[in-house]
């Protein structure tokens, strides 16, 4: 498929795998991204890459006419939660209002087919065991506040505008690329499986476990961990459908399984044959206790089956990974 896509934060863990796959498969990908939290090093070689804000209007048009893209996947954003409790502005001007005039710019241009990163969080705290789409949405956080926000500003402005748009709700995205081209590279991760392969690769002295005394089958936390390759071929999948068939739809993206906290750290010490070292923290602000996905609408609409869906495997490419870096390998 000869199309070109427009993906901002290709600089980025999820964006920057995404365009590998899209390139692999023939799309012409063009990457907007300032590094403000991404690497250069991550950007593939193939992808043409305009070092701008998103919200930079003039520079952006500068450089490219929007109206020559036929899809844009939007993934630029501030991802930590436990910054957004502190930097709750910071999260609403980056995540949404930056977002917001870069989308409108996108629309006034003709550039109405979007894919949009969101995030699971905004669902808040689940009352099922497995979340569908229909969800009740109860964000706890700003940065989950930033996320509905912006899912809110497309909807609402698909009553009057022709916007196209798929938005994906992801759940825990881990591991990392299968060919070691991409993967987590901040230094201020708080995704726990980064965190656990640094304690093993002796970045880190210890895990802190945040909270052991949740109503969970060993007290820690369940969450849904996709691997960044399947949620990748997610991406490629929901670009060819929406630029052939142009229907707006809300998907969640996860395999609707929950790991805990100590199925991770006890998955990985199998690995690595001993045992990293934690101790039990308290709960973090706005945590949740089980946040796992119901998968059905995707899987049916796309007849689609993930391939990676294995925690030793996504273990096992973080790890390999994170000797990669540490190694300075990447950077
Ligand atoms: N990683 C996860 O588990 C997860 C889960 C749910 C949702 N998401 C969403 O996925 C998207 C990508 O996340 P990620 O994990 O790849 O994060 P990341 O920090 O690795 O990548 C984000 C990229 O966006 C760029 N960026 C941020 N603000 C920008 C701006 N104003 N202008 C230009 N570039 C900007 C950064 O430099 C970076 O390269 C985010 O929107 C995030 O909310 C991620």
């Amino acid at each position: 498929m000869n199309k070109k896509i427009l993906l901002t934060g290709g600089a980025g863990y999820i964006g920057s795998t995404v365009a590998n796959l899209l390139i692999e498969k023939g799309f012409s990908v063009t990457i907007i991204d300032n590094f403000i939290t991404g690497n250069k090093k991550l950007v593939p070689k193939k992808a043409k890459l305009i070092v701008s804000d998103i919200a930079d209007e003039k520079k952006i048009l500068s450089k490219i006419n929007l109206k020559s893209f036929d899809l844009v996947m939007h993934f630029a954003g501030l991802i930590r939660v436990d910054e957004s409790l502190k930097k709750p502005k910071k999260y609403i001007i980056y995540n949404y209002h930056k977002s917001k005039v870069f989308l409108k710019m996108c629309l006034r241009n003709s550039l109405n087919n979007i894919i949009l990163s969101s995030s699971a969080s905004v669902y808040g705290s689940p009352k099922k065991k497995k979340i569908s789409e229909e969800h009740e949405l109860n964000p706890k956080n700003p940065y989950a506040e930033s996320k509905l926000k912006l899912e809110q500003f497309l909807l609402y402005n698909s009553i009057k505008t022709p916007i196209n748009y798929i938005i994906l709700r992801y759940f825990n995205v881990a591991g990392a690329d299968k060919k070691m081209r991409t993967g987590i590279i901040s230094k201020h991760s708080s995704h726990l499986i980064k965190l656990a392969c640094e304690v093993a690769v002796g970045k880190r002295k210890k895990l802190v476990i945040n909270g052991d005394n949740y109503n969970t089958k060993d007290g820690t936390p369940v969450r849904d961990f996709i691997h960044i390759n399947d949620l990748a071929e997610i991406h490629l999948m929901s670009a060819k459908d929406l630029i052939k068939r142009k229907k707006s739809n809300i998907f969640n993206c996860g395999y609707g399984k929950g790991y805990s906290v100590k199925d991770v750290i006890n998955q990985l010490n199998k690995i690595l044959k001993n045992k990293i070292k934690y101790e039990i923290g308290p709960r973090r602000r706005s945590d949740s206790e089980h946040v796992v996905a119901d998968t059905k609408k995707f899987n049916n609409y796309f007849l689609w089956k993930p391939k990676y869906n294995n925690l030793k495997y996504i273990l096992e490419t973080s790890l390999k990974w994170e000797k990669k870096i540490n190694n300075k390998l990447i950077i």
